[in-house]
């Protein structure tokens, strides 16, 4: 490749910058426009999104089915490229609605603005100093969003610790800003660094960082459901379902796997939504950690009946206004889909669908393993890498599971049988 430094790529036109990367990337003609289509995304709002913009990157779209959360039936839309989860998360919430579906409550909506202070001599009396100002704090902050405001958010709190680094001890106030239906980073953000330099007057120190906290301690979503032992398949399947949470929370390297399967359905309707994944993602790892040991997002337990009672807590900041939630138009059909009308509501339908991922996934894993059940949508994957086409891919993932080897080198042959080049 010759030298990736391209002067003014970002003021050049979306099929400039596509042609640019074709030819040094040796793309092929329709290689390049697969990359360029975009979908029902119009390429103009892609290429506002973000920068350097030359095409979209589809995932599948899967509706769960089956969800009843807080008695009320939801379809839910999850984007995920891997099989599996969506049929694992529907096929959960159908036994959960044996035991009466999801009872799932959130608190405020409260995101962490942080605010790190530096050289401050008396860090002590500048924490008190900055908590005696806390109404000019809250002042100032709120000037910046009257529109947040106005729609009942807004910051609401001040809080100021001291804290011990590799840099000598800093000041770090946090502004709690109840965000609404905003993921609420720009809001933070901005609150913060408008109030940065009374934070400097106040504790007589140098403000550096300015910035949201992904750790929304203050923005949890909890869940809740009953699996019955009936609807489970029996003691068994209770106690093996018990085994692997108690494993998870012995076992960090467990519990990464364990909490991995929470987050495949939880990202899923993440991103489906148009939110910000990654963001979801910090907060949920750093939570699980919080008490300084990694641990499971769920619970598991036993009712005086021998049912399954499964619980999730966990961070939990989504947005409906703002973002690609408010621009991207599938993410605006999905949000309609699931028919929530509140940030709030979003976040307990993704704690419910954390519990039932991770519920199909202990159930899998106590019982006949995940693999069985992997096998026909691996297959169908394998089935594609080797260039199936739409109309062959079926008799080659028949093939692939009766012979139980899954790998491509087999599909090849497979394909080649079917085509009579073999
Ligand atoms: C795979 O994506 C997720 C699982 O590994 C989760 C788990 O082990 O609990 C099946």
């Amino acid at each position: 490749m010759s030298t990736s430094e391209i002067s003014g790529f970002y003021k050049k036109t979306m099929s400039e910058r596509l042609s640019i990367v074709q030819r040094m990337g040796n793309l092929t003609e329709e290689e390049a426009r697969v990359i360029a289509n975009t979908g029902p995304l119009e390429a103009e709002m892609a290429d506002r999104m973000i920068e350097n913009v030359v095409g979209s990157m589809p995932l599948p779209l899967g509706v769960a089915v089956n969800f009843l959360i807080n008695d009320r039936d939801y379809l839910i839309p999850m984007a995920i490229e891997e099989p599996s989860v969506v049929a694992a998360a529907s096929n959960a919430a159908k036994i959960a609605r044996a035991g009466g579906g999801f009872r799932c409550e959130t608190t405020d909506p409260v995101m962490i603005g942080q605010i790190q202070v530096v050289d401050v001599a008396d860090p002590e009396g500048a924490k008190v100093a900055v908590l005696e100002a806390r109404e000019r704090i809250l002042e100032v902050c709120n000037e910046k969003d009257p529109v947040l405001v106005k729609f009942g958010g807004g910051a609401r709190d001040v809080e100021a610790r001291v804290i011990d680094t590799l840099q000598g001890p800093m000041l770090i106030v946090h502004i709690l800003v109840d965000c609404r239906d905003a993921m609420g980073a720009n809001a933070v953000n901005t609150m913060a660094e408008a109030v940065a330099p009374l934070v400097e007057e106040l504790s007589g120190g140098r403000v550096y960082l300015r910035i949201i906290s992904n750790l929304a301690v203050k923005r949890l979503a909890r869940a809740r459901a009953t699996f019955t032992e009936e609807a489970i398949g029996g003691k068994d399947v209770v106690e093996g379902i018990l085994q692997a949470y108690a494993f998870a929370a012995a076992d960090p390297y467990r519990c990464s796997t364990h909490n991995k399967g929470v987050m495949n359905g939880v990202d899923a309707v993440v991103i489906a939504t148009g939110n910000d994944w990654r963001a979801i993602e910090a907060g949920a790892h750093s939570y699980a950690a919080l008490g300084g040991h990694y641990k499971p997002l769920t619970a598991w337990e036993k009712d005086q009946k021998g049912n399954l009672v499964g619980t999730i807590e966990l961070p939990m900041a989504v947005g409906l206004v703002g973002g690609a939630t408010a621009t991207h138009p599938t993410a605006k059909a999905n949000v309609k889909l699931l028919g929530v009308k509140t940030a709030s509501e979003l976040a307990r339908v993704i704690a419910a669908v954390g519990l039932a991922q991770n519920f199909a996934a202990l159930r899998a894993l106590a019982t006949e393993g995940i693999q069985r059940g992997h096998m026909s949508l691996h297959a169908r994957n394998i089935a594609i890498m080797a260039g199936a086409k739409v109309d062959e891919v079926d008799r080659v993932v028949e093939r692939l599971v009766a012979q139980k080897v899954i790998r491509v080198d087999r599909a090849q042959e497979i394909l080649k049988d079917i085509r009579g080049e073999g």
